[in-house]
């Protein structure tokens, strides 16, 4: 098949590291094949989804379900996460033979209500999966700030957006992007922190990294352009977890994207219905809304603007993520012929999002009307087009394939954490 591309740039396909496709479980908010329909149209070629579907992937067999599921339906590649909980600690093995990218831990409160481990859990469950050179992604908020925090706001009634705002101050994030840190380096376990969302959590993440730790760091659009400004014009559609930040935090994680503090940039695509986004009381709005279509147009807009260049872009978008999961060079970057992962995108064209218009089945995001410059045109998967000329194209439902087989993630170098922990106990007592 030959396409005109002239005047078109050609990037690798996003590798969007972290999607809500909510199948099996919730088919009014999504399903694999309207998700990974979305991700197509957003020049998106894989997809990591996570694994608070119903029934949690917390075991082989319902690994085994969402593979039957994932394999008929998918347009795109993909990888599965597995839960990392208490309850699943002797899973592991069973999981990584059925076939998970990595692992999600939900240290704070999530839809699906997964049971958050405690810290003494948390250290088993990165023993148990350190050896195995498999990465754990983190939703690092801490659950018991938090519940003290919104128990409190709830008590006295609060009820307007702001609310929720007040109920996760960053240090809820802070706290619990240190604490696995630190266990990653006790463990030598690898560790993504998934949505950054503040300043704040910058800190212990390079502090991280300085001290050897394998911690990479992911942060979302939604951080990046949006902020507490837009609860006015939002209302509840704009409520997710972590919840966006003050405008202050916005400068910041730019300059941790462009200095390489921060590795990749992924959606959270968490679609929800659109009664269930706009619920009058605010607490029981669900949280998160799409991105996996739109990821892309909003940080070509940004590049378009100047503030970061074409190759940060591909280096957040599918380099990086490559590399972290253990899919580079297969992934991540240009190739041709029958393994070819490219997006043709128009930089150019200016067009405006609307809710509407997005193809996963949550029509509620903060987006709408948003005036972007950059259309993704073609995305090929493995060599073949799945979308052509913005037509996703018949017959590519179950074209997807599972990742993890061509994933190479050879067990970590032990730490030397003794040493660390000197040189941290020093550094505290030198003042
Ligand atoms: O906003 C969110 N939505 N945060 C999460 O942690 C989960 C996600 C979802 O699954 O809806
Ligand atoms: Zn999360
Ligand atoms: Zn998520």
């Amino acid at each position: 098949e030959i396409i005109d591309a002239t005047g078109l740039h050609v990037l690798p396909g996003a590798i969007d590291d972290h999607v809500h496709f909510r199948d099996p479980g919730y088919p009014q908010k999504e399903d694999f094949a309207s998700g990974t329909a979305a991700a197509a149209f957003g020049g998106v070629t894989t997809v990591f989804d996570m694994p608070n579907t119903l029934p949690t992937v917390e075991n082989a067999h319902a690994l085994a379900e969402k593979h039957a599921i994932a394999a008929a339906k998918a347009h795109v590649d993909y990888g599965l996460y597995g839960v990392l909980g208490e309850t699943s600690i002797d899973n592991v093995a069973a999981l990584i033979e059925g076939g998970v990218i990595g692992f999600k831990l939900y240290m704070g409160n999530t839809f699906g209500r997964i049971p958050t481990p405690s810290t003494g859990a948390m250290l088993e469950a990165f023993e148990a999966v350190a050896p195995t050179g498999k990465r754990i992604s983190l939703h690092a908020e801490t659950n018991s700030v938090m519940e003290r925090r919104e128990a409190k706001l709830r008590k006295a009634g609060r009820i307007e957006p702001l609310a929720h705002l007040d109920s996760r101050p960053e240090v809820v994030a802070i706290e619990a992007v240190s604490r696995a840190a630190i266990l990653a380096e006790w463990t030598g376990a690898r560790i993504h922190i998934l949505h950054i969302s503040s300043a704040g959590e910058l800190r212990p993440l390079a502090e991280g990294k300085a001290r050897g730790v394998d911690i990479t760091g992911e942060t979302c659009p939604h951080y990046l352009f949006l902020s507490t400004d837009d609860y006015s014009r939002c209302g509840g559609i704009i409520r997710v977890n972590p919840p966006v930040r003050e405008a202050r935090n916005q400068g910041p994680i730019w300059a941790a994207l462009v200095d390489g503090a921060i590795d990749v940039i992924a959606t959270d695509h968490a679609p929800h219905a659109i009664e269930e986004k706009m619920r009058r009381d605010i607490w029981t709005v669900d949280c998160g809304f799409p991105g996996v279509e739109t990821q892309m147009p909003l940080m070509l807009t940004a590049i378009a603007q100047g503030r970061a260049s074409i190759c940060d872009y591909v280096r957040w978008s599918a380099a990086n993520p490559a590399r972290i999961w253990g899919l580079y060079p297969r992934k991540g970057v240009i190739q041709v012929g029958a393994d070819a992962d490219i997006v043709v995108v128009d930089l150019g064209r200016r067009w405006t999002i609307r809710d509407r218009d997005l193809h996963s089945r949550g029509k509620a995001s903060p987006w709408d009307g948003y005036d972007v410059q950059g259309l993704p045109l073609h995305t090929i998967v493995r060599g073949r087009f799945v979308l052509k000329d913005r037509v996703l194209q018949p017959g590519t439902c179950g074209w997807g394939r599972s990742v993890h087989s061509i994933q190479t993630m050879p067990p970590p170098k032990p730490a030397n954490v003794q040493q660390t922990t000197t040189a941290i106990l020093s550094s505290g007592t030198r003042t």
